[in-house]
């Protein structure tokens, strides 16, 4: 290709083993959570924005939940997240001064620029895009955009366009929080701390590739799997459920922890594995209430704690231990080796992973 693959086997593995790169590279320059980063005329635009209306498709949709989190959390502003193919098609209720936020690796997908051109007639007076592809339409349809570094993505299943999107919707974030008076010097000089220890703290996780390897082994038998995760890392398990599904062609489907009762734990059996995404979070006593549901119906549990969460291994339990404990960072961190169970399970599999069947890199048409 035109590329060159190195030492990895698919442009997948390369992609995600460059993702420390890719968001060092994506906070280039960034000083502080300043309206200028998302370029002219940001400040005036920023400062106005009463609410955010987030528009996407596929991985950069599940980008767009976690940022959600974050804006109604940290920026303190209702935020609405929708998929692009839906939006496009029914009647919103629009408030006008709500900032409609596209994401797209490509910047081309057919949907999310429907939409965009969609919530502009309806009356929506701000946008921006947050793209990977600078000459793409969705920059040039924008009032404002944030460009992503993460460099070309030949995967058909993304990875680092999704963790380089976290990253540029936590300086949105952090900016509008800023201007809204909820950001001090002290908190925004340690915040930026933290974004320029990423790149760091993804190495260690990459580090976990071989332990990984063994539980994919498991996972390549299997024909179905469960993806539980809470609050902010709910969006992970859905995105680590995609990936599984995209390239091993396992069926795999996700649930908030806290639903597992209403449907999902009829289908836990020994034949069903739980992955679960388990950090150190306020959350964290409920979602072990939840293993222990799975646990009592046979389930065999996969779980990726982080150096905070008290979380043993035990029979049926398996546990890998993320070095660090990441806040509020921490999806993009948990993302990482949900990539890498996919493309293992999938490589042991036999499947096609850079190309895999019926699915687009981009999906230009309707
Ligand atoms: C396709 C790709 C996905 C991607 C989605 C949205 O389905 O296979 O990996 O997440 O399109 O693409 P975009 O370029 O808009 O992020």
């Amino acid at each position: 290709g035109a590329i060159d693959l190195g030492p990895y086997r698919h442009y997948m593995q390369k992609e995600i083993f460059e993702q420390p790169r890719a968001i060092s590279d994506t906070l280039e320059g960034v000083q502080g959570f300043v309206p200028a980063l998302f370029g002219e005329g940001a400040s005036a635009v920023l400062e106005r924005v009463n609410a955010v209306q987030i528009l996407a498709c596929g991985t950069s949709y599940y980008s767009g939940m976690t940022a959600k989190y974050w804006l109604e959390s940290i920026a303190g502003l209702p935020t609405h997240v929708e998929i692009a193919s839906e939006y496009r098609y029914r009647k919103p209720a629009v408030n006008p001064n709500a900032l409609v936020v596209v994401i797209s690796q490509s910047g081309e997908t057919a949907d999310t620029l429907a939409a965009l051109k969609y919530a502009k007639e309806l009356g929506h007076k701000h946008s921006l895009a947050i793209c990977n592809v600078p000459t793409s339409a969705m920059v040039r349809e924008t009032e404002l955009a944030y460009l992503t570094r993460a460099g070309a993505e030949i995967g058909v299943a993304s990875t680092k366009a999704f963790t380089t999107q976290l990253t540029a919707l936590y300086l949105l974030t952090m900016t509008l929080a800023k201007l809204n008076g909820r950001l001090s010097a002290d908190e925004e000089q340690n915040q930026l701390k933290q974004l320029r220890h990423l790149p760091t703290a993804l190495q260690s996780v990459l580090a976990l590739e071989p332990h990984i390897i063994g539980w994919s082994e498991t996972f390549a038998r299997k024909e179905n799997a469960l993806f539980l995760g809470r609050g902010l890392h709910y969006p992970i398990a859905l995105e680590g459920a995609l990936k599984l599904k995209e390239i091993s062609y396992i069926h795999a489907e996700a649930y908030p922890a806290g639903e597992l009762k209403h449907g999902p734990l009829a289908l836990v059996t020994e034949e069903m594995p739980v992955v679960t995404v388990a950090p150190n979070d306020a959350l964290l006593e409920k979602l072990k209430s939840n293993m222990q549901e799975v646990r009592a119906r046979g389930g065999e549990l996969f779980v990726f704690a982080d150096g905070d969460s008290q979380i043993a291994s035990s029979q049926g339990v398996h546990v890998i231990r993320l070095p660090e404990h990441y806040g509020e960072l921490s999806p993009i961190l948990h993302v990482v080796p949900l990539q890498l169970l996919a493309y293992h399970t999938a490589l042991a599999r036999g499947t096609d992973v850079d190309k895999p069947r019926n699915l687009a890199k981009s999906v230009t048409v309707e």
